[in-house]
Order: C-alpha cells, then structure tokens, then sequence
C-alpha cells in the first residue's frame, strides 16, 4: 500500500462512516447467497502442472473473502500502522518493487528483498531461504517479525476476536466464532492461493491468442539454449510455466565470503548445512519486469543488470551450483544484443490482467 492509500485508509477507518460500511459488509457477507461456503473455483489452467492441493484448507468463496480483509487490513501490526499489502502491491505483482528492502513497523529495514506473490500454490517452500514449508505456515512470519508486523500472535487473536464483524465471519468460514493464529493463517493462505499469474503474453501465446514477435521469440530460444544463456535448467519457461523449479541454489552472486557472521547464508543458514551456505530459493521470472530490484538483496536495479551478471559476473565458490556451467569464464558471455533479446523475453512474462484484477485488490477501497 502507498503512503497515500495508507493515510485514506486510516482517515476511513476514523470516520464512524466505516463503522456504518463494517456493518454493511458484515450484512451482506451473512445473507450472500450459499456459494459463499462452495471451494473456490479455480481459472482453467489447462498449460500448468496440476497444482497441489492441501486437504485440510481447501479455498472456498467466503475463505478466500475472508483472507484477503485480513491481507489488506492493518489490525494485524503492532500500531496498526501497515498490512501485508504494505509491502506486497498488487501493481508490483505483490512485491514491493521499487524498494530494495521494505520497511516494517517503526519504519525497521526487512533483511531482505520483498519477493512478488503469485503461484504460491505450486511453492515447495516459502521464503529465500526456504524456512516455511507451506503457506499457512508462512503466515506466521510477518504477523511476529520484529521487522515487519511485530505483533504478538496472543494479541493478534485478541483484536480479531473483539472485532465487531471479523467473529461472525470466522463463523462462516470455520464454523468457531474464535479465531487463533491457526484460523488466521489459514484464512490468508486460502486468499494467497487464489493469487494466480496465468495471463501474461507467454500465457497467450501457449493458448495460441497471439503471436511473440520475433526478438522475443529469440530471446526464449537463447534462454533455452544450453549454449547460450543456458537458464533452463532453474527457470523453466518452456513446458513448465511457472518460471521456476522451486529448488534452491546458488547462482554465483558472492564468492566464498560466508564465514563473516554477517553474511546471510540463506538456506544454509536454515539447515545449518555448510554445503547449502550461499543458497537461495530460485525466483519464478514471471513478471519480472515488475518487481525490481532483484536477488534477495535486491542488490541489482535493472534486468540489464542481471544480464550483466550472467554475462560476466559470476563468482566460484565451494557451494556454487554446476548447472552454472560457465562459471569458470565468468559467465555466459553474452553479446549485448542476445542480452537485450532475453530481455525482451523476459517482459512477456509480465501479466497485466493478474495485476489489476479487481478480485485481488484492497476491498477497504472498493
Ligand atoms: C515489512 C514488509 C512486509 C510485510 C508487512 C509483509 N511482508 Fe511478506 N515478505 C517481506 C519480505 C522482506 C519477504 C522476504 C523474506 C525472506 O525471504 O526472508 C517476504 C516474503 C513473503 C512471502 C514468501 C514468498 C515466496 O515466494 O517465498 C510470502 C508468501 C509473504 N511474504 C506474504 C506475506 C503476508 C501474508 C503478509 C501479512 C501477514 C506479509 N507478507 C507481510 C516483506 C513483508
Ligand atoms: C543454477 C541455477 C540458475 C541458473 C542457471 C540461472 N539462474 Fe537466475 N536465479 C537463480 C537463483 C538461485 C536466483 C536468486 C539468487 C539470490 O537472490 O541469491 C536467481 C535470480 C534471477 C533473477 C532475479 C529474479 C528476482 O526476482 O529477483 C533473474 C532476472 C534471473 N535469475 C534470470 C536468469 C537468467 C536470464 C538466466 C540465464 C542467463 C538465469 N537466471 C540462470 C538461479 C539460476
């Protein structure tokens, strides 16, 4: 959320206009019609792999309602001063580009770069560093980070519980007027499912609706090319869509720097593994285009940045993944205009509908 919705949204919720407003969503939230409570349906996602399904929080209609509230609602930080869409907007592809690291409550730096939210469905784990291994349990995270949302779980429950419209809904879609953390996350997990990138101009060009011209044509067939930009192997853009393997790796950002305590070792600071040290989860590239900056430290601005790097800027070290197969000549070794092809690759992965999808945005706004 920008400082300007923010400031709106909290003169919103001083007016006893919103109380009047709460009322309404609650009434119509209880008499909507049954289908509130049937699953979710999900868009027809023929060109995807099948997407795991978790039998214990199946999405349904008033779940997924439920879910995004809590997402846009500031009720779940210390002051509440800021949600999660705070550092997740939807015109970024819910990443909080042009940020390098996001501020949390207090106005604290994350440690990280804010990651865009889309395809979490298929996620085999959460984070750079892969420390959650589900959505639900992602939830967690920000909710208690000092850095981010900085409430406590046990008042968090509190507030929902003495909310004058959350009760009721929690009653809906859970069948307990008590909400607990659990609840919550699940709640939020049910919305964070929904969020689906499958219309970009690759989306379309599978669906045969349109035709990649020829330079992004190009840039697909160089990215693919074991001889060349040699990127398939982590990103997927061909037969798998969702732009990633979901593996962790080390692409050969740093050399072997990772003694300093002040390193972040990314998985393998989760493991404890020496070999994992250097690892990060490897980033969908869908709607790159949107989410600069770039890596988990967000520490290039630009794709040509990134193609720099790939190019010529690759570091050895002890744990850098062989699939970085020309590492021992620094990198690829792109001409600038295969560079600039895989970029124009690159923006066909921006999905324009995902990003102003009225069912994703804030419903305090609507
Ligand atoms: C202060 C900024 C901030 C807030 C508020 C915030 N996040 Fe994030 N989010 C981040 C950062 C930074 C990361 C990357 C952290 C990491 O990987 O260590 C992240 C990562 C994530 C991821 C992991 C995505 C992936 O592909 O691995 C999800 C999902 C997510 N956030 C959802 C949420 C939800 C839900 C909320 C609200 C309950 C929330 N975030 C609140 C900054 C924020
Ligand atoms: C061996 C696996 C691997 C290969 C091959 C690879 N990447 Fe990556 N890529 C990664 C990992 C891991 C990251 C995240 C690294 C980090 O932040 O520490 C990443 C990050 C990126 C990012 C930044 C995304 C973001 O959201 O921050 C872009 C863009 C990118 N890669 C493009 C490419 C291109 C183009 C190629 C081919 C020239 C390529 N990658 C080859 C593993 C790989």
């Amino acid at each position: 959320m920008k400082a300007k919705h923010l400031r709106s949204f909290i003169k919103i919720i001083k007016t006893p206009k919103t109380v009047y407003l709460f009322f309404l969503a609650l009434l119509l939230f209880s008499f909507s019609d049954k289908k509130g409570s049937d699953p979710y349906i999900f868009p027809d996602l023929e060109h995807f792999p099948k997407m795991p399904v978790d039998p214990e929080n199946i999405p349904t209609n008033l779940g997924v309602e439920l879910g995004r509230m809590l997402f846009y609602d500031p009720i779940l930080s210390k002051d509440s001063s800021i949600s999660c869409a705070f550092c997740h907007h939807q015109e970024a592809a819910f990443s909080n580009a042009p940020m390098i690291r996001s501020f949390g409550v207090g106005g604290q730096k994350t440690r990280r770069n804010s990651p865009g939210l889309f395809n979490l469905a298929w996620g085999m784990s959460m984070f750079w560093d892969g420390r959650a291994p589900t959505i639900e349990e992602q939830v967690f995270h920000p909710v208690r980070d000092p850095k981010e949302m900085a409430l406590n779980w046990s008042e968090a429950e509190m507030r929902i519980n003495r909310s004058s419209f959350y009760p009721t809904m929690f009653k809906r879609v859970f069948g307990t007027e008590k909400a607990d953390s659990i609840l919550i996350s699940k709640a939020i997990a049910q919305f964070e499912r929904t969020l689906i990138s499958s219309n970009s101009k690759l989306d379309q060009a599978i669906r045969g609706e349109i035709r990649l011209s020829e330079a992004e044509l190009e840039g697909f067939i160089l990215m693919n090319d074991q001889t060349k930009g040699n990127c398939l192997h982590c990103h997927t853009t061909d037969a798998d869509v969702l732009g990633t393997t979901g593996e962790f790796s080390n692409n050969g950002l740093d050399g072997d720097i990772y003694d300093h305590d002040t390193i972040d070792r990314g998985l393998g600071g989760i493991t404890g593994r020496k070999s994992d040290i250097g690892k990060f989860k490897i980033p969908s590239l869908r709607n790159v285009a949107l989410t600069s900056p770039y890596m988990h430290d967000g520490r290039f601005g630009t794709l040509e940045d990134v193609l720099e790097f790939y190019s010529s800027g690759l570091k050895m070290s002890s744990t850098i993944d062989p699939k970085m197969e020309f590492v021992h000549r620094g990198g690829a070794q792109l001409s600038k205009e295969d560079q600039q092809k895989i970029i124009a690759f690159l923006h066909t992965l921006t999905d324009s509908v995902f990003i102003t999808d009225p069912q994703f945005s804030n419903p305090f706004e609507d």
